[in-house]
C-alpha cells in the first residue's frame, strides 16, 4: 500500500458490532472479564485501549515499522526512550535539538546518572569523536528544531551499528511522509505528534515506533508502567488527522518553497534556513534521505529588534509556540521555545537574537508570501 492509503486505512477496520467506519472513542478505563481472568484481551485502560492500539498500529504502518507506542506528550515519548538507558550510560546528542529535550536531559535526567555530550550530528566525525566506552545511545533530531541541520542517518546508523550503540530519530519535522529513519537503519523514530501528525494544533502528543522486538517489548513495559498514556479522544483526533497528512505535507511544502523564492535576494533577510534551498549547507543530503523539505523555515534578520518587528508586522502569521498546524505561526526561539538553552551553546550553533522561525501553514500561497513581504519591509 501507497502511503496515502496507508494514512487512511491502516490499523482500522469497521467496528464489529455496528460497522462504524471510524473506530470509536472508546472512552473507559476498564473492561468486564467475561469470567474471572477471562478478558476479551483487554484489562485495564493505562495498559490498553481500542482506539489508542488503531492509531498506534496506524503510525507504525506510516513510518513502515512493526510497533508503535503512544503518549501523552513528545516529551513524554522522549522521557520513556531515554528510560531505555541505566545510570553510568553515556548518550550522544545532536547539539540543536528541541530545547525540551535538552532541558529533560539536562536539567532531569543527567540528575539520575545518564551522562550527555551534545555535539553536531551533521558531520559524523564529531559524533564519532564523541563515543566513549560506555555510550549506548545516540540520539539526533534531523531536521534540527530551529537551525533545520540535517544528520545523515544511513551514515550514523551503519556507525552506531558497528558499535552496538542504540539509534533514536526525532522525525517531527519532515513527519513520515517525508523521512522514515527506520528505512536508514535507526532503531527508533520519535515525533510530537503535536505537530504535523495532528496538524490542527489542538491535541498534544507523541510516539515511539520501532521494528525490534526486544526494543519494543521494553517500551510497552516502560509505557505501561510509567503511564503517560494519551486519552482515547486525543488519540481519535490524531488518527482523524492522520488520514490527511501526505495533502497537508505537501502544501505544506509548496507554501515554504514559494515563500523561500519570494524572498531570496531580498537583503533583510541575512540568512535563509531551509533545505528546500540549494544554499542549504546538506541540500544534496536532504535530496537523498528526505521526499520534501517541510515546511519549517528559519530566518535571519540581524538583531533583536528586527525579529521584534517582523513579528509583529506579520498579519497572517500568528505569534505562537509550536508548529506544523494548519496555520502559520511565527515564533522568535531565543525568548519562546528554546529560552532554556544556554547562551553559549546558542552561540554555537547560529541561534542568534535575530532568528525568527516560521511554521508555514496550507493557507493560499500569495497570501502568505504578501505577508511574509509586507512584514519584511517594516525593517
Ligand atoms: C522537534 C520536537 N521534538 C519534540 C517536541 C516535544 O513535543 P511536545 O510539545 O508534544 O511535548 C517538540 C515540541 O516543540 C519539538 O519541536
Amino acid at each position: 500500500m501507497k502511503f496515502a492509503t496507508k494514512q487512511i486505512h491502516a490499523g482500522q477496520h469497521p467496528e464489529e458490532t455496528t460497522g462504524a467506519v471510524i473506530t470509536p472513542i472508546f472512552q473507559t478505563s476498564t473492561y468486564s472479564n467475561d469470567k474471572l481472568g477471562e478478558t476479551k484481551g483487554f484489562d485495564y485502560g493505562r495498559t490498553i485501549n481500542p482506539t489508542r492500539s488503531a492509531l498506534e498500529n496506524n503510525l507504525a504502518a506510516l513510518e513502515n515499522g512493526k510497533y508503535g507506542f503512544c503518549f501523552s506528550s513528545g516529551m513524554a515519548a522522549v522521557q520513556s526512550v531515554i528510560t531505555l538507558f541505566s545510570p553510568g550510560d553515556h548518550v550522544i546528542c545532536t547539539n540543536n535539538v528541541y530545547g525540551g529535550t535538552y532541558r529533560l536531559f539536562e536539567q532531569i535526567i543527567s540528575n539520575y546518572g545518564l551522562e550527555f555530550t551534545y555535539v553536531d550530528t551533521s558531520d559524523i566525525n564529531q559524533t564519532k569523536k564523541a563515543l566513549k566506552d560506555n555510550t549506548r545511545f545516540i540520539y539526533v533530531e534531523t531536521p534540527t528544531n530551529p537551525m533545520l541541520n540535517i544528520t545523515d542517518l544511513k551514515a550514523l546508523s551503519e556507525f552506531a551499528k558497528s558499535k552496538n550503540i542504540l539509534t533514536c530519530t526525532d522525525n517531527t519535522f519532515m513527519s513520515p511522509y517525508f523521512q522514515n529513519p527506520l528505512d536508514l537503519g535507526i532503531d527508533i523514530v520519535l515525533h510530537s505528534t503535536t505537530k504535523y501528525i495532528n496538524g490542527h494544533s489542538d491535541v498534544i502528543g507523541g510516539c515511539l515506533v520501532t521494528s525490534d522486538d526486544k526494543i519494543a517489548e521494553k517500551l510497552k513495559f516502560i509505557q505501561n508502567s510509567a503511564g503517560a498514556v494519551p486519552s482515547p479522544f486525543d488519540c481519535w483526533l490524531v488518527m482523524r488527522s492522520t488520514k490527511t497528512l501526505a495533502q497537508r505535507m505537501k502544501a505544506h511544502n509548496e507554501n515554504a518553497l514559494a515563500i523561500c523564492s519570494s524572498i531570496e535576494g531580498n537583503k533583510k533577510v541575512k540568512k535563509i534556513y531551509y533545505p528546500g534551498v540549494s544554499s542549504h549547507p546538506q541540500y544534496e543530503l536532504s535530496k537523498k534521505q528526505m521526499r520534501g523539505s517541510g515546511g519549517i523555515i528559519s530566518l535571519e534578520l540581524g538583531s533583536y529588534d528586527n525579529a521584534v518587528i517582523f513579528c509583529n508586522s506579520l498579519e497572517i502569521f500568528q505569534i505562537a509556540e509550536s508548529l506544523g498546524g494548519v496555520e502559520s505561526l511565527v515564533c522568535h526561539p531565543v525568548s519562546m521555545t528554546h529560552g532554556s538553552v544556554p547562551k553559549e551553546l546558542r552561540d554555537k550553533f547560529g541561534l542568534t537574537d535575530g532568528l525568527v522561525r516560521l511554521s508555514v501553514g496550507i493557507e493560499d500561497t500569495d497570501d502568505l508570501t504578501d505577508d511574509v513581504g509586507k512584514a519584511l519591509s517594516m525593517l
